[in-house]
């Protein structure tokens, strides 16, 4: 059998903070007077917090200063903040905690590999923080997914090279980033949205037992 490693993805795998993100920019957008909905949110997934308010003032049509662009994303990730520091354990997404104890059992290791700048803190309110073997966020890239930065980072963190690497994701670009950086996709959602992904799950309870050795071998 060949060594794998695992790269999560956080939201949207691990906990579904997409709720608490709509929540924050549909503040912004009702200040700024124009409607966004959930299926808007949904062009948001998987992107840095900066392109986010790029496309939501795309689709409010509006055309601001630099200046006040850094104004909003402070106030949005205040507004987003709030939600956050409020989660807890009992938020984190049915079969992920199961994943990960299967994983240990096995010796398989794992980082995260996550766009948010917020990634430490929701692992610490979750209660996962510990254990991880790293933590790529949005801190640690220069370049947002689809770009592969995050998961390359990841892998040197593994000690592993790509191929070696299955990648949990559940946004297009999160899949896009990973066949770019050559590695195994996992797409977790949508299997029509995630169609591009090697795999598909509706959700982690669905990844079957074997799935891990199953890899390894084909590796
Ligand atoms: C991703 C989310 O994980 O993180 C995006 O899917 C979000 O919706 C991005 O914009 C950045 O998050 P944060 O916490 O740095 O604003
Ligand atoms: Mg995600």
């Amino acid at each position: 059998m060949n060594k794998i490693g695992v790269i999560f993805d956080l939201d949207g795998v691990i906990v579904d903070t997409a709720k608490y993100h709509y929540l924050a920019w549909k503040e912004l957008a009702d200040d700024l007077g124009f409607e966004f909905t959930e299926e808007h949110n949904e062009l948001l997934k998987g992107v840095s917090r900066v392109r986010s308010l790029e496309i939501l003032l795309e689709i409010g049509n509006i055309s601001i200063s630099e200046e006040k662009k850094q104004e909003y994303l402070v106030s949005k990730n205040e507004e987003y903040l709030g939600y956050i520091t409020k989660m807890g354990a009992d938020e984190i997404l049915p079969g992920a905690s199961e994943l990960l104890d299967a994983l240990d059992n096995v010796g398989i290791k794992y980082v995260l590999g996550s766009a948010s700048k917020n990634a430490p803190l929701i692992l610490k309110q979750i209660g996962l923080f510990d254990r991880f073997a790293g933590i790529v966020d949005g801190n640690s890239v220069s370049k947002a997914k689809p770009d592969p930065e995050v998961f390359l980072i990841g892998a040197e963190k593994l000690n592993l090279t790509p191929k070696q690497c299955v990648v949990f994701e559940d946004a297009i670009a999160g899949i896009e980033a990973a066949k770019d950086a050559n590695m195994i996709s996992v797409g977790i959602g949508d299997e029509n949205t995630l169609k591009e992904a090697d795999y598909n799950f509706n959700n982690l309870t669905e990844v079957p037992s074997d799935f891990f050795e199953k890899l390894a071998t084909l590796n």
